[in-house]
C-alpha cells in the first residue's frame, strides 16, 4: 500500500543518488553560507512541534481529495483533533501541470484546491502541502524551481498553512550540474533555493509552516533556523519496522541543542499504526518522538484505525512531553547492554525519563538496574508511568525488565 511500483523506482533512485552524495565531503565551516537571523516574527510559527496526519506514509502516490476530507473528518471523530493534531497535509502526487503563465495547476485527483482547503478549514483543522526546490518532486511531479514566489501566492491563495519543500531532483539537476566539484557550493547553492523558498513564504504575509526535507545533508540543523525553517528532516525516510526507527532515533542523539519553539529536528512523520510493528515497538516510536520534541505527523489509515492504535497516538501524558512549552529536546543519558535511558527536561522543573528496552530479548535473566545518579538524580523519584497511567516511584539500582522494544516512560514532577 505504500507506494506505486514506478513511485518506487523514482524514489529508489534518488535515495542512491543521496547516499552517494552524503558521502561527499562537507565544506568548512568557513565556507558555509552565513547564517541570517530573521526577526523574531509575532506570534512564533510552530511553538511547539507541529502536529497533524500526512498522506505519504499510507497513501503515497495514491492520495486523492476525497482521502484528504477523509482524513480530516477522523481528525475530528477519533478525538485526533482534540489530543492536538492540527495539520492535514498533502503529500507529494497532488501536482498538475503549468499553464501559460506559469500557474501551476493541480492533476485530477485534486479537482479544487481552494475548496478542499476551505473543507479541512471548516473543520477547525489547518491544511498542508508539498514541493521542490527542483524541476519535479521525488515522485517525479511538478517542482517550483524558477516558479518560487509564484507557487508560495499560490499557496497562500488557497490558505494552505503549512510547506513540505523535499530536496529530490534539485541534486543532480541543479546542484550537481552547477557544482559537480564542488561541495561546498552545492550547500551553498541548497541553502539559498531554501533561503529563497523561505522569504516567498514570509512575503505572502501568511503564516505557512516551513518545513525543510533533506534528509539530514550538511548539518541542515545549523542552518534551518536561520533561514526561516520550523523543522528540518535529520534522516532518509522513515520505514514502517522497529529497525528503521531505532536507527532514526540513534541518528537524533546529538542534535538536542539545534531544537526550541519554532525550530524542530524532524526524524520523519510517524508509522504508528503502519507495517507489521507490535504494540510494544508502536509506543516506543511514539513515546521516542515525544522524548525528541519531534513533529508528531500520524500517517496511518484514519478510517480503520484500530482501538489500540488510536489510544497510542492520543496518550494526553505522552503528547504533553512533546508538546512541553521549553522545547527542550531529551538526550540520551546512557546505554546499558541493549537499553537506553533517556531523559528530557521539562517545563516548570520536570523530567521525562524513558528507558527503552532495544534487544530482541527480554531482559529476564539480566535484568537491567536504574543508576539514577547518571540521570543527575538522587534518592526515591515519584512520579507517573505514562503508559499505564500509574503513580512509580523509581529507585537507584532499580530492576526493570522490559518486552523486546517495549519502554518505561515516566514523568517526574519534582526531580531531585
Ligand atoms: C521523499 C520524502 C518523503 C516523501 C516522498 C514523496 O522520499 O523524503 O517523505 O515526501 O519523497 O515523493
Amino acid at each position: 500500500m505504500r507506494r506505486f511500483a514506478s513511485l518506487s523506482l523514482a524514489v529508489l533512485a534518488l535515495t542512491s543518488l543521496t547516499v552517494a552524495a552524503q558521502t561527499a565531503p562537507k565544506p568548512s565551516p568557513a565556507n558555509a553560507h552565513p547564517v541570517k537571523t530573521h526577526a523574531a516574527a509575532s506570534p512564533v510559527i510552530a511553538a511547539t512541534p507541529p502536529m497533524g496526519w500526512n498522506s505519504w506514509n499510507f497513501f503515497a502516490g495514491k492520495v486523492t481529495d476525497k482521502d484528504i476530507r477523509g482524513a480530516a473528518d477522523q481528525m475530528v471523530a477519533t478525538g485526533m483533533k482534540d489530543a492536538g493534531y492540527i495539520y492535514v497535509n498533502i503529500d507529494d502526487t497532488w501536482e498538475g501541470k503549468r499553464d501559460a503563465d506559469g500557474v501551476l495547476h493541480t492533476n485530477d485527483k485534486f479537482p479544487d484546491m481552494k475548496a478542499l482547503a476551505d473543507y479541512v478549514h471548516s473543520k477547525g483543522l489547518k491544511i498542508g502541502i508539498y514541493s521542490s526546490p527542483g524541476p519535479k518532486t521525488c515522485a517525479g511531479f511538478e517542482g517550483s524551481l524558477g516558479h518560487e514566489e509564484q507557487d508560495a501566492q499560490l499557496y497562500a491563495s488557497w490558505g494552505i498553512d503549512y510547506l513540505k519543500y523535499d530536496l529530490c531532483s534539485f541534486i543532480p539537476v541543479v546542484m550537481y550540474k552547477q557544482a559537480p566539484n564542488d561541495p561546498a557550493e552545492r550547500m551553498r547553492i541548497m541553502i539559498a533555493a531554501y533561503d529563497k523558498m523561505g522569504n516567498a513564504l514570509k512575503t505572502t504575509g501568511r503564516p505557512i509552516v516551513f518545513s525543510l526535507c533533506s534528509y539530514g545533508w550538511d548539518a541542515v540543523w545549523e542552518w534551518a533556523p536561520g533561514i526561516g525553517g520550523n523543522l528540518w528532516r535529520t534522516t532518509g525516510d522513515v520505514q514502517a519496522n522497529w529497525q528503521s526507527i531505532y536507527n532514526i532515533v540513534g541518528q537524533n542523539a546529538g542534535l538536542a541543542k539545534y531544537a526550541g519553539p519554532g525550530h524542530w529536528n524532524d526524524p520523519d512523520m510517524l508509522e504508528v499504526g503502519n507495517g507489521k510493528m507490535s504494540l510494544e515497538e508502536n509506543r516506543s516510536h511514539f513515546s521516542m518522538w515525544a522524548m525528541l520534541a519531534a513533529p508528531l505527523l500520524a500517517g496511518n489509515d484514519l478510517p480503520n484505525m484500530k482501538p489500540e492504535i488510536k489510544a497510542i497516538l492520543t496518550n494526553k501524558d505522552v503528547i504533553a512531553i512533546d508538546q512541553d512549552k521549553l522545547g527542550r529536546q531529551g538526550t540520551r543519558a546512557y546505554e546499558g547492554g541493549e537499553v537506553e535511558v533517556w531523559t528530557r527536561h521539562l517545563s516548570g522543573g520536570a523530567m521525562a525519563v524513558a528507558v527503552l528496552n532495544a534487544g530482541d530479548n527480554r531482559y529476564s535473566t539480566h535484568p537491567f538496574h536504574l543508576d539514577l545518579a547518571k540521570l543527575g538524580l538522587h534518592g526515591p523519584q515519584k512520579g507517573k508511568d505514562l503508559w499505564t497511567g500509574n503513580d512509580v516511584t523509581l529507585t537507584d539500582n532499580q530492576p526493570i525488565e522490559l518486552a523486546s522494544h517495549d519502554i518505561l516512560l515516566v514523568r517526574i514532577v519534582a526531580p531531585k
